[in-house]
Parts: structure tokens; sequence; C-alpha cells
């Protein structure tokens, strides 16, 4: 939960700046890497601004995320090369590590899963990404190891 002084104090610093609410959302993603639905509200109601301008801006970029997402996102790619070199068996091993499924985050906000297709390194396959680095040629008995460095 976030804590809404600190949403506030946000909201402090770029009120009345030009590009002022994606700049807020922005801060209050990179904070808590989310946004909520009472960190969207607080925002409308401090700029003054209906909640759908808040939710239209948020549901745009890509980059805000409306779901709660952990400090480090996973992402096991399951295209067609990396699914038949064992992607799945490597999605399977963490989600049997970290207690979530595919596209949930740990209830610790450590880590989020996501699954996608192809990331274009098919050679290495099957890829495992964590936080943008790429592990190549992943087998499920290294993937505990992989992890223990993020956590
Ligand atoms: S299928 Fe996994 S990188 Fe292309």
């Amino acid at each position: 939960m976030e804590d809404m002084a600190r949403i506030d104090a946000i909201i402090a610093d770029y009120r009345g700046k030009t590009s002022g609410l994606t700049t807020i959302l922005q801060h209050i993603q990179d904070e808590y890497n989310y946004l909520s639905p009472q960190a969207m509200e607080r925002v409308a109601e401090k700029l003054g601004l209906p909640l759908s301008q808040v939710l239209h801006v948020a549901t745009f970029y890509k980059a805000f995320s409306l779901e709660p997402r952990g400090k480090h996102l996973i992402t096991v790619c399951l295209g067609t090369a990396c699914h038949v070199r064992g992607g799945v068996r490597l999605v399977e091993q963490i989600e049997r590590l970290l207690k979530v499924r595919a596209g949930e985050t740990t209830p610790d906000r450590q880590f989020t899963l996501e699954t996608v297709n192809c990331v274009g390194s098919c050679a290495l396959g099957p890829v495992m990404i964590v936080d943008g680095e790429y592990y190549g040629k992943m087998i499920p008995s290294k993937v505990e190891r992989v992890l223990k460095k993020y956590q």
C-alpha cells in the first residue's frame, strides 16, 4: 500500500509544470512499480482533473502498469524456438520456486513473472530475461541460481 503523504509530495513537486500529469504518474510508477486506483484518484483530486483523464493517460502509455508489479521482472520467452527447447519447463520451474503463476507478482512484490512470444534471440533459446538481462540456453536446474542474484 502506498504512503499517501509520499504521493502528495510527488504531486506537489510537479503540479503546474508542463506535462505534469504524465510526469507525476511516471514518478509514482517508478516508486511503486504500478499505479493503484487510490493513487490515481489522489492525483485526479489534487490536480483537479477528472479521473477519466488520469485513467486515459495511465492506460495509454505502456510504461504504466495498473496491476501490482514486482521489483524485478522475469520474462520467459515462449515463442516457437524457445517453446520447442523447453521454455515451458522454465516457466514451471519459476512458478514452483516463487509460488506464483505466469502473469502474477509475488506477495512480497519482489518478482513479476510474464511470458512473451519471441524476443528476437531464438538462437539462444530457451531465453529467460530478468530486468533486461538475458539468460540464454537456460535449463530448469539453473533457474534458482539466477533468481538468487536478485533476491
Ligand atoms: S522464440 Fe524465443 S527468442 Fe525467438
